[in-house]
């Protein structure tokens, strides 16, 4: 089974993946994640996403696609995976829906996260990262017990770069232009569940948990 995760920047797609997977033992895949550690490794991968990545456009389909693929192929997804940033335009559509994989079974659940634009700006400035284990922050939400520090290992937090607020307005227009008509394609194929996004990160839980039900 597939379990597609969509919304704009910030809503907390991340955040609701990585709860879904302790909960269904599926393994979320974030397509963000990987690229920002293939540009920390300064892979070739890592080089030629990082200048997309900084000014928030998207990375090219054929990339993406590729990692997506070598992904999904590790036995861990095997009964299934999260996707958490894939597919962010149409192309990417057709390339899940064509893509042989035993995670690709024919099951899919898709997921639509809504939070209004205010929030959405609030939650990306006061994000904070660790640099070593990558455990999430936020400086108003849910601050670190130390100032910059993070809880589990101690690892310094920083802000990511596509988090500046300029490069926030042009990941929000790519959004809208890209990744709406996906949200569009998965409701005419009777296969999307709209979850909003406020409230606390556990009340956003278990409206996750009733959407895959
Ligand atoms: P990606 O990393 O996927 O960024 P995004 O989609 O813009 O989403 P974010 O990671 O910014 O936010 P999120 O919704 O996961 O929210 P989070 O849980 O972190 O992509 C980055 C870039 O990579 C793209 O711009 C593109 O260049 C490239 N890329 C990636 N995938 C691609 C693809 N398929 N094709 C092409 N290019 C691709 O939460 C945000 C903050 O809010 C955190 O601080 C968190 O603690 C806080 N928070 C979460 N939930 C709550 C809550 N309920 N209440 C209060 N605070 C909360």
């Amino acid at each position: 089974m597939l379990v597609i995760f969509l919304g704009p920047p910030g809503v907390g797609k991340g955040t609701q993946a990585k709860m879904a997977s302790v909960k269904t033992g599926l393994p979320q895949i974030s397509t963000g994640d990987i690229l920002r550690e293939a540009v920390k490794a300064r892979t070739p991968l890592g080089m030629e996403a990082k200048g997309y990545m900084d000014s928030g456009k998207l990375v090219p389909d054929d990339l993406v696609k590729k990692l997506l693929t070598e992904r999904l192929a590790r036995p861990d997804c095997a009964g299934g995976a999260i996707l958490d940033g894939f597919p962010r335009n149409i192309s990417q559509v057709r390339y899940l829906e064509g893509l042989r994989a035993p995670a690709n079974n024919g099951t899919t659940r898709v997921v639509s996260f809504e939070l209004t634009e205010a929030e959405l700006l609030k939650r990306l400035t006061g994000r904070r990262v660790c640099k070593k284990c990558g455990m999430m922050y936020h400086i108003m939400f849910n601050p670190p017990l130390n100032d910059g520090i993070c809880d589990t290992c101690g690892g310094e937090l920083y802000q990511r770069d596509d988090d500046k607020e300029d490069v926030i307005r042009a990941r929000m227009d790519v959004y809208r232009k890209d990744t709406e008509p996906v949200i569009a394609y998965y409701s005419g194929k009777g296969l999307l569940r709209t979850v909003s996004a406020a409230g606390t990160q556990e009340e956003v839980g278990r409206r996750v948990e009733e959407a895959l039900k």
